[in-house]
């Protein structure tokens, strides 16, 4: 394995061994912390010259891990790398020992990665066997699912698609259901929501379509994976006031409203790391037997998915 890779592996498991205790306490804020912590000390140790891109959010709210924080002990003429972190994604699931958490990161060049204010995105992801038109974000979500539908060559009725369960779209979610659609509504978690488009049709968590607004990280991290394996994505930024629109164009955003694929949200280079700290659909939660701790983690690049089990002790 690549030393960056293994890196970003270290700090995804150091960051949910970490979470172990907080699991199930209701106490999100000090799980999310350690998981943080747990990640920045790993990047913090290593010779690399890396910068958050977008993650925890701003300086002044996130002390760790904000957006445009430098990591890893920097080198002249080392590899430069973008950085994009969720070291605990489903805070509150993790605070209910629901499943689905997980602490997941992501890197490619330097310049790859989209640099952003911690927002929301609407976002609409496809598997590696559809296309997607960039006018597609902004289309009746029933046409689109019809295309996606056309594209795999089934029935609508047979078309599974995943939202996060939000009153913002209930909208949607009524229609597609209407239209005979399968939905998988989740409470939370919408980077591996999003992933599960890109999974093996035969995996029991598969999805055809993503749809709906959650997280800008998220969205980021997401496109990742997914560009990796192929997958397609489109985000929007949404921003709820014009400081965020202000800070986006700083952070050298020329058309706020942009449409992003999933190759200008994330290059094509990119490597996704997590590990799960509840069970989900595709990760194992972390557990401890006999003080030692047993994680389960996948590494998504262009090879494809590794799944990895280690232990720390
Ligand atoms: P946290 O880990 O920050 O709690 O995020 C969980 C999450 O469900 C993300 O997966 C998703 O992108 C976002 O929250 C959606 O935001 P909201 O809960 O405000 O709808």
């Amino acid at each position: 394995m690549k030393p960056l890779t293994n890196m970003f592996l270290r700090a995804c498991t150091d960051a949910a061994v970490a979470c172990h205790p907080w699991i199930g306490k209701g106490e999100k804020v000090s799980a999310d912390a350690a998981a943080v912590e747990a990640m920045r000390s790993v990047f913090n140790n290593y010779q690399f010259t890396g910068r958050i891109v977008i993650g925890e959010g701003e300086r002044d709210e996130a002390p760790m891990l904000f957006i445009g924080e430098q990591v890893g002990q920097a080198q002249e003429d080392g590899e430069r790398i973008d950085i994009a972190v969720d070291p605990l994604e489903g805070t509150s699931l993790c605070a209910r020992a629901a499943p689905g958490a997980i602490c997941v990161a992501a890197f490619a060049p330097a310049g790859q990665l989209l640099h952003a204010p911690d927002v929301y995105m609407e976002k609409l992801a496809v598997g590696p066997k559809c296309s997607l038109e960039v006018s597609d974000l902004d289309d009746d979500i029933i046409s689109v699912a019809h295309r996606v539908a056309d594209q795999l060559n089934k029935p609508l009725q047979e078309l599974k698609a995943c939202l996060l369960n939000r009153p913002r779209h209930e909208d949607m979610i009524t229609r597609l259901q209407g239209a005979g659609v399968q939905l998988s509504l989740i409470d939370d978690g919408d980077v591996i929501g999003a992933l599960r488009c890109a999974l093996d049709p035969e995996h029991d968590a598969a999805v055809d379509l993503y749809v709906g607004t959650g997280g800008a990280p998220e969205g980021v991290l997401a496109a990742t994976g997914l560009s990796a394996l192929g997958g397609k994505m489109l985000g929007r930024l949404v921003f709820s006031n014009q400081q965020q629109r202000d800070r986006a164009q700083e952070m050298g955003l020329s058309n706020v409203n942009q449409v992003f694929t999933e190759t200008q949200m994330a290059g094509s280079n990119g490597v996704l790391v997590a590990t799960g700290v509840t069970d989900g659909d595709i990760l194992d939660a972390v557990t401890k037997i006999d003080n030692v701790y047993h994680t389960h983690s996948m590494i998504i690049s262009k090879q494809g998915i590794d799944f990895q089990r280690g232990h720390t002790f």
